[in-house]
């Protein structure tokens, strides 16, 4: 006795042969008839195998027609009180449940382990694997035919994809959307940036701990991703120029109404995705990481998304690698003028049309037949963008910088390549020769950047060693580093920084980042000491250091490693298992897809 109107025949275990799909290029359905849904293996058997998976989920008062056969989409949810950003995600996923209801489908949603920003130790990014695998294992466990992703915080974005990727089922992301703008004094304040440049104020003097104290306050008051062009707002936008998010999905505000109906259109879009097949790895080709990197030029994008395409891109088995963010992105112009770079926030970006007037007007770069989750071409959807504000969205003509993409650095310094992005960085700086003042690690620098006898000046290179993947562990946002206080007050606004570390998507500088391989693995950032001279190419492409190769080989033959910060745990599995930047931080035993292959049945 079964309430299935297809059930499948006899007691038997489950014999599911869907799974992987390579099928990459054009969208269309693998064959012209439905697939039977892989959920139909839990809930549409006959015999125990199926009175236990329907009767145990009745429990929850699921009436027998949502085990019909219809798809089940999973609602794969990052809410936690530990991230505030996306503290608004339950009452999201109730817009998505009605759309999925609206067009057939049954869903169930899902917490996964969130990743919030501001309060995770050692930082997020030693996580970010850990919930994609999450995701990736919850996705295969259960009887999940399609889902859809909400995500907001920073790595909740690129963690959620990267799982379902690596399960290769239908998926749409959905981010929470940006916070309103911070109003303090006045002044607008935008998330990190402000802040910032709120603590030089404060550590000169400029103003009192009260000040500080009310603008904290002030900055975050909504609901929301940080609402500057930081990671959230980047990641949140390139899945929409990957097709992977509907439109407009970077922009609006999370307290708008309008980003509730964008749930709802998702939930709808994800049922027809699984009744299509259409799989994750048909939208996102290389020509969806192509769009990418080129409108994470256009948007003066966060550095981060670096390292999560990468990671993306190799659980496809997408050909991509840094060198293409310099390539790709080279003759792009910013057109976003938001803080970092610039002057405005997400709010005023939603208003002047928000990332379809971006893409159109740099359409002749993009890839315009590139697949996007409602159906149609990337080109299709941004026929009829209409731009608001050109102050907001510079026009190609008018651009905040002429060369938005990110540049990617190699010499004896970083010989697996390093980044720098000009776009935040100061243009007199960026051809550089400098007297390098090393740091041995995060705690090095604390101590040290404010003593008054530290010998450093304006010209000087900061130089920050055991920060990348392994050594912190976990490559934290610290490449920015403080200057130093004397030279803060002296009215010093900009100096060279170098590490195998991150910079947070909010903060600007003539930073080098993700120098590879990194100094804990005894990269030559490793053998850097104070006094050498570094010198900063940006237009020839190179970070080298004026050492000569014999006393580079002395220095390395005396290298001695640092002592692993984990000794169990996740922690050794991540320094065990982690890849360096240049390859996207991911695990090496998670690169490439399993899919959602048969699996055991325990009862
Ligand atoms: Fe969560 Fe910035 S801290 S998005």
């Amino acid at each position: 006795m079964t309430d299935q109107k297809k059930p499948v025949e006899a007691d038997t275990p489950p014999t599911f042969s869907g799974g992987f799909s390579t099928e990459s290029a054009a969208l269309s359905t693998s064959s012209d008839t439905p697939p039977a849904h892989r959920s139909a293996e839990w809930f549409g058997r006959a015999g125990k195998y199926g009175f236990i998976p329907r009767s145990w989920m009745k429990s929850q008062g699921f009436s027998a027609e949502l085990f019909d056969g219809r798809p089940v989409i999973g609602i794969c949810n990052t809410w936690s009180e530990l991230t505030n950003c996306n503290r608004h995600l339950r009452e999201l996923a109730e817009h998505v449940k009605r759309g999925v209801l609206m067009a057939g489908g049954f869903p169930l949603e899902f917490p996964v382990t969130s990743l919030g920003e501001p309060l995770m130790r050692p930082t997020t990014m030693m996580f970010r694997n850990l919930v994609a695998m999450d995701v990736e294992e919850t996705i295969r466990a259960n009887p999940i035919d399609g889902v859809v992703l909400l995500a907001g915080c920073d790595k909740t974005t690129p963690a959620l994809l990267m799982g379902a990727a690596s399960c290769d089922v239908p998926t749409i992301l959905v981010s929470g959307g940006p916070m309103l703008n911070g109003r303090y004094q006045g002044r607008v304040l935008g998330s990190g940036t402000d802040v910032f440049n709120l603590d030089q104020e404060y550590r000169t003097g400029k103003i009192s701990k009260a000040d500080v104290e009310a603008a904290e306050a002030a900055m975050s008051r909504s609901a929301g991703s940080c609402m500057t062009m930081g990671t959230a707002s980047t990641m949140a936008l390139i899945a929409e120029a990957m097709g992977i998010g509907l439109p407009m999905n970077g922009t609006i505000p999370a307290p708008d109404s309008r980003r509730a109906v964008l749930a709802e259109e998702a939930g709808k879009r994800a049922v027809r995705l699984v009744e299509q097949d259409i799989r994750i790895s048909k939208i996102l080709t290389r020509d969806a990481f192509e769009n990418a990197v080129k409108v994470a030029g256009a948007i003066g994008g966060s550095t981060n998304a670096v390292v999560h395409l990468l990671a993306l891109a190799g659980r496809l088995g997408v050909k991509f690698t840094l060198a293409d963010w310099d390539e790709l992105g080279r003759d792009v112009p910013c057109l976003v003028d938001l803080k970092p770079s610039g002057r405005f926030l997400m709010e005023e970006f939603f208003d002047a049309g928000g990332l379809p007037v971006v893409m159109k007007r740099i359409a002749d770069k993009l890839r315009l037949g590139a697949p996007v989750v409602e159906g149609g071409t990337m080109g299709e959807r941004i026929a009829e963008a209409r731009g608001w504000n050109d102050e907001v969205i510079r026009t190609v003509d008018n651009p905040l910088t002429p060369k938005g993409g990110l540049v990617v650095l190699r010499g004896n310094l970083a010989p697996d390549g390093a980044i720098l992005k000009p776009s935040a960085a100061t243009p007199r700086l960026m051809q550089h020769r400098g007297r390098a003042v090393v740091f041995k690690d995060a705690e090095d620098l604390r101590a040290r950047i404010d003593d008054p006898d530290l010998d450093v000046d304006a010209d000087s290179v900061l130089v920050l060693q055991n920060a990348g993947p392994r050594g912190y562990p976990g490559m934290p946002e610290v490449g920015t580093m403080a200057l130093p206080k004397k030279l803060l007050a002296a009215g010093v606004t900009d100096m060279v920084r170098v590490s195998d570390a991150r910079m947070s998507g909010t903060a600007f500088g003539t930073v080098v980042l993700h120098v590879a391989p990194e100094s804990a693995l005894g990269g030559p950032l490793a053998l850097v000491k104070t006094g050498d001279m570094i010198v900063l190419d940006t237009a020839g492409r190179r970070i080298d250091v004026e050492i000569d190769a014999e006393e580079m080989a002395r220095r390395r033959a005396a290298f001695v490693p640092p002592e692993p910060a984990y000794e169990r745990g996740y922690g050794k599995l991540f320094i065990d298992h982690v890849q360096q930047a240049d390859k996207g931080v991911d695990f090496d035993f998670l690169v490439g897809s399993s899919g959602t292959p048969p699996s055991k049945v325990s009862f």
